[in-house]
């Protein structure tokens, strides 16, 4: 695995595991659960120990699975983050949804928890408190947010009192590289990090014929999905979360590892896909 850091001294895997899909979607979904347990734990083996989840994830069972999976484990060598639904803003509701994702994951705190989507019908200084709060109480060890915009973003880190953000969960690939114009330069004057999302565009990027693509995967005898992950993890303060529950697919993730892109390989790639 290779890591970066994310906070001051402390540093997670660059890349980690995504759970949406898994237990359902809006709604819980139980049909898979033993394969879907048996997937992160087969991750978390390989070393993919920055587990992304949230309470909007098949209306908690996503979590409840990382929960069942993570059992036993040794807790401090795991990153696990989850969110906050955008309609439990308000103070009250938001450490009411603290306390239950952290039931439902049976574990005392995450390491990081996020606002999973900024809500304007609620003032983001009691949010931002609220998250404070909860980093006092011990509930979670950093906080940051996700979908926020540059300008949010730099909002947001206003109404903090007492600490940092230490991430902007967004959606980042090849095929969106929107990230690249603001955001991303905004993070890195912030010290704030990037967690990629989506970055295989839910297997898009394999349906898209690109010639460059195949030329540069042939060249370092890697697939289209390890040089789209590898084009992400090439840069500065950017982590990203693949979702699999396919033992297959989750070897495959870990071949995005241990090389990098050359310089003028990234940037072909950027325009081909742009
Ligand atoms: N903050 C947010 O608002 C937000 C929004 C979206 C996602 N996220 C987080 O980011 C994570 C990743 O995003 P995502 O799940 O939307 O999309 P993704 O990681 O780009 O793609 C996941 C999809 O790709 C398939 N896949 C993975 N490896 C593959 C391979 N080698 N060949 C073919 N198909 C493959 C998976 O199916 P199999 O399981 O069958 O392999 C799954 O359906 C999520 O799981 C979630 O944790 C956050």
């Amino acid at each position: 695995m290779e890591f970066r850091e994310i906070a001051k001294g402390v540093s997670i895997p660059i890349l980690g595991l995504g759970t949406w899909g898994m237990g359902g979607r809006e709604t819980p979904d139980k049909a898979r659960d033993s394969d879907t347990v048996t997937a992160i734990r087969m991750a978390v083996e390989l070393g993919l120990t920055h587990i992304d989840t949230a309470e909007y994830y098949g209306a908690g069972h996503a979590e409840e699975l990382v929960g069942e999976a993570i059992d036993g484990m040794d807790r401090e060598k795991l990153f696990i983050t989850s969110k906050v639904w955008h309609n439990h803003l308000h103070r009250d509701d938001l450490l009411r949804s603290m306390k239950a994702s952290l039931k439902r994951l049976g574990t005392d705190y995450v390491d990081l928890y996020l606002i999973h989507w900024p809500n304007p019908d609620v003032h983001l200084k009691e949010t931002m408190e609220a998250l404070e709060e909860c980093l006092r109480e011990g509930h979670t060890r950093f906080i940051g947010v996700s979908n926020f915009s540059a300008q949010l973003m730099e909002a947001a880190q206003r109404n903090l009192r007492e600490t940092k953000l230490v991430a902007n969960q967004v959606q980042y690939s090849l095929l969106d590289q929107k990230p690249r114009m603001e955001l991303l330069p905004t993070c890195r004057k912030m010290g704030v990090s990037l967690i990629a999302y989506r970055p295989l565009e839910r297997g898009a990027i394999l349906q898209t014929p690109n010639p460059v693509m195949d030329e540069i995967a042939k060249t370092h005898g890697k697939t289209r999905v390890q040089v789209a992950l590898n084009w992400l993890i090439s840069q500065e303060n950017v982590f990203t979360i693949p979702k699999s529950t396919n033992p297959i697919h989750i070897m495959e993730f870990m071949g995005a590892l241990g090389w990098r892109l050359t310089p003028e390989e990234w940037s072909r790639l950027a325009e081909a896909y742009r």
